[in-house]
Protein backbone atom coordinates (compact mmCIF):
# COMPACT_ATOMS: atom_id res chain seq x y z
CA UNK A 1 0.00 0.00 0.00
CA UNK A 2 1.17 3.34 -1.47
CA UNK A 3 1.06 5.96 1.83
CA UNK A 4 0.86 9.71 1.24
CA UNK A 5 0.86 12.48 3.69
CA UNK A 6 0.22 16.26 2.87
CA UNK A 7 0.02 19.10 5.36
CA UNK A 8 -1.42 22.51 5.59
CA UNK A 9 -4.01 24.97 7.51
CA UNK A 10 -7.51 24.24 5.58
CA UNK A 11 -9.55 27.20 6.89
CA UNK A 12 -12.40 28.25 4.96
CA UNK A 13 -12.55 24.62 2.72
CA UNK A 14 -12.56 25.86 -0.84
CA UNK A 15 -12.56 23.54 -4.18
CA UNK A 16 -8.54 24.19 -4.48
CA UNK A 17 -8.02 22.49 -0.99
CA UNK A 18 -10.30 19.53 -2.73
CA UNK A 19 -8.61 19.59 -6.50
CA UNK A 20 -5.39 19.23 -4.01
CA UNK A 21 -6.64 16.08 -1.92
CA UNK A 22 -8.02 14.57 -4.96
CA UNK A 23 -4.34 14.78 -6.68
CA UNK A 24 -2.70 14.08 -3.64
CA UNK A 25 -4.71 10.56 -2.93
CA UNK A 26 -4.27 9.52 -6.91
CA UNK A 27 -0.52 9.37 -5.86
CA UNK A 28 -1.38 6.61 -3.77
CA UNK A 29 -3.95 4.40 -1.82
CA UNK A 30 -4.01 5.92 1.79
CA UNK A 31 -4.05 9.88 2.21
CA UNK A 32 -3.17 11.34 5.49
CA UNK A 33 -3.84 15.15 6.35
CA UNK A 34 -1.71 16.71 8.87
CA UNK A 35 -3.99 19.85 9.70
CA UNK A 36 -1.80 22.92 11.01
CA UNK A 37 -3.18 23.45 14.81
CA UNK A 38 -4.84 26.67 16.26
CA UNK A 39 -1.23 27.49 18.13
CA UNK A 40 0.77 26.42 15.35
CA UNK A 41 -0.71 28.54 12.87
CA UNK A 42 -0.86 31.82 15.31
CA UNK A 43 2.52 31.19 16.61
CA UNK A 44 4.63 29.77 13.69
CA UNK A 45 2.54 30.89 10.39
CA UNK A 46 0.90 34.28 12.08
CA UNK A 47 -2.34 33.31 10.53
CA UNK A 48 -5.47 33.20 12.76
CA UNK A 49 -8.24 30.56 11.63
CA UNK A 50 -11.88 31.22 11.22
CA UNK A 51 -12.75 27.48 12.00
CA UNK A 52 -11.08 25.74 15.09
CA UNK A 53 -8.77 23.15 14.70
CA UNK A 54 -11.23 20.80 16.00
CA UNK A 55 -13.82 22.30 12.69
CA UNK A 56 -11.30 21.80 10.38
CA UNK A 57 -10.94 18.32 11.11
CA UNK A 58 -14.21 17.56 11.28
CA UNK A 59 -14.53 18.90 7.53
CA UNK A 60 -11.32 17.54 6.15
CA UNK A 61 -12.42 13.97 7.35
CA UNK A 62 -15.88 14.51 5.51
CA UNK A 63 -13.77 14.39 2.84
CA UNK A 64 -13.88 10.39 0.56
CA UNK A 65 -10.24 10.67 -0.46
CA UNK A 66 -8.75 11.54 3.19
CA UNK A 67 -8.10 8.32 5.36
CA UNK A 68 -6.79 9.82 8.46
CA UNK A 69 -5.88 13.45 9.69
CA UNK A 70 -3.42 14.52 12.59
CA UNK A 71 -2.50 17.79 13.90
CA UNK A 72 0.34 19.75 13.11
CA UNK A 73 2.30 21.33 16.12
CA UNK A 74 5.91 21.94 15.08
CA UNK A 75 8.25 22.42 11.77
CA UNK A 76 10.52 19.81 12.67
CA UNK A 77 6.98 17.06 13.14
CA UNK A 78 7.48 16.26 9.46
CA UNK A 79 11.13 14.37 9.71
CA UNK A 80 9.71 12.27 12.31
CA UNK A 81 5.99 11.87 10.53
CA UNK A 82 8.21 10.06 7.48
CA UNK A 83 8.63 7.38 9.52
CA UNK A 84 6.23 6.51 11.94
CA UNK A 85 3.63 7.12 9.42
CA UNK A 86 4.97 4.70 6.93
CA UNK A 87 5.10 7.54 4.18
CA UNK A 88 6.23 7.29 1.12
CA UNK A 89 5.13 10.27 -0.83
CA UNK A 90 5.16 14.06 0.43
CA UNK A 91 2.94 16.17 -1.41
CA UNK A 92 2.35 20.06 -1.11
CA UNK A 93 1.21 22.90 -3.23
CA UNK A 94 3.35 24.34 -5.68
CA UNK A 95 3.48 27.39 -3.24
CA UNK A 96 6.46 25.58 -1.33
CA UNK A 97 7.96 24.65 -4.33
CA UNK A 98 11.73 23.53 -3.13
CA UNK A 99 11.16 23.97 0.53
CA UNK A 100 10.65 20.44 1.64
CA UNK A 101 13.24 19.08 -0.67
CA UNK A 102 15.28 17.93 2.37
CA UNK A 103 12.27 15.27 2.93
CA UNK A 104 13.60 13.17 0.47
CA UNK A 105 16.64 12.15 3.11
CA UNK A 106 14.13 10.62 5.05
CA UNK A 107 13.36 8.39 1.96
CA UNK A 108 10.00 9.70 0.62
CA UNK A 109 9.54 11.16 -2.78
CA UNK A 110 8.13 14.93 -2.84
CA UNK A 111 6.11 16.53 -5.38
CA UNK A 112 4.74 19.50 -5.58
CA UNK A 113 1.13 20.27 -7.39
CA UNK A 114 0.51 23.22 -9.20
CA UNK A 115 -2.35 25.19 -6.78
CA UNK A 116 -5.89 25.52 -8.40
CA UNK A 117 -6.00 29.04 -9.74
CA UNK A 118 -7.38 32.27 -8.52
CA UNK A 119 -8.48 30.94 -5.02
CA UNK A 120 -7.03 30.90 -1.40
CA UNK A 121 -8.56 30.84 2.22
CA UNK A 122 -6.86 34.50 2.57
CA UNK A 123 -8.85 35.60 -0.83
CA UNK A 124 -11.98 34.49 0.44
CA UNK A 125 -11.53 36.27 3.99
CA UNK A 126 -10.64 39.61 2.28
CA UNK A 127 -13.59 39.41 -0.13
CA UNK A 128 -16.45 39.11 3.03
CA UNK A 129 -15.06 41.87 4.28
CA UNK A 130 -16.41 43.87 1.11
CA UNK A 131 -20.15 44.33 1.39
CA UNK A 132 -20.38 44.43 -2.76
CA UNK A 133 -19.58 40.33 -2.47
CA UNK A 134 -22.57 39.41 -0.11
CA UNK A 135 -26.25 39.80 -0.70
CA UNK A 136 -28.60 40.72 2.10
CA UNK A 137 -31.27 38.52 3.85
CA UNK A 138 -29.34 35.62 2.54
CA UNK A 139 -31.33 33.27 4.71
CA UNK A 140 -34.57 35.01 4.17
CA UNK A 141 -36.64 32.69 1.97
CA UNK A 142 -40.16 34.66 2.69
CA UNK A 143 -40.15 36.05 -1.19
CA UNK A 144 -39.87 32.01 -2.44
CA UNK A 145 -42.90 30.78 -3.43
CA UNK A 146 -42.24 26.93 -2.79
CA UNK A 147 -45.48 25.63 -3.60
CA UNK A 148 -45.73 25.44 -7.40
CA UNK A 149 -49.84 24.99 -7.29
CA UNK A 150 -49.72 28.28 -5.77
N1 LIG B 1 -3.93 24.81 -2.30
C1 LIG B 1 -4.09 24.61 -3.69
N2 LIG B 1 -4.77 25.52 -4.43
C2 LIG B 1 -5.32 26.61 -3.85
C3 LIG B 1 -5.19 26.83 -2.45
C4 LIG B 1 -4.49 25.89 -1.69
O1 LIG B 1 -3.58 23.63 -4.23
N3 LIG B 1 -5.96 27.49 -4.61
C5 LIG B 1 -3.17 23.84 -1.53
C6 LIG B 1 -1.93 24.47 -0.89
O2 LIG B 1 -0.88 24.57 -1.83
C7 LIG B 1 -1.65 23.50 0.23
C8 LIG B 1 -3.06 23.02 0.64
O3 LIG B 1 -3.94 23.36 -0.44
O4 LIG B 1 -0.90 22.39 -0.25
C9 LIG B 1 -3.53 23.69 1.91
O5 LIG B 1 -3.33 25.08 1.72
P1 LIG B 1 -3.77 26.23 2.74
O6 LIG B 1 -2.59 27.10 3.01
O7 LIG B 1 -4.51 25.67 3.87
O8 LIG B 1 -4.83 27.01 1.80
P2 LIG B 1 -4.85 28.47 1.23
O9 LIG B 1 -6.18 28.65 0.60
O10 LIG B 1 -3.64 28.72 0.37
O11 LIG B 1 -4.78 29.34 2.58
P3 LIG B 1 -4.13 30.78 2.84
O12 LIG B 1 -4.78 31.75 1.92
O13 LIG B 1 -4.46 31.05 4.30
O14 LIG B 1 -2.64 30.62 2.60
Amino acid sequence: MKRVITYGTFDLLHYGHINLLRRAKALGDYLIVVISSDEFNWNEKHKKCYFSYEQRKALVEAIRYVDLVIPEESWSQKRTDMHEYHIDTFVMGDDWKGKFDFLKEEGVEVVYLARTPEVSSSQIKRDLYDPASVGDNQTDHSDINTDPGK
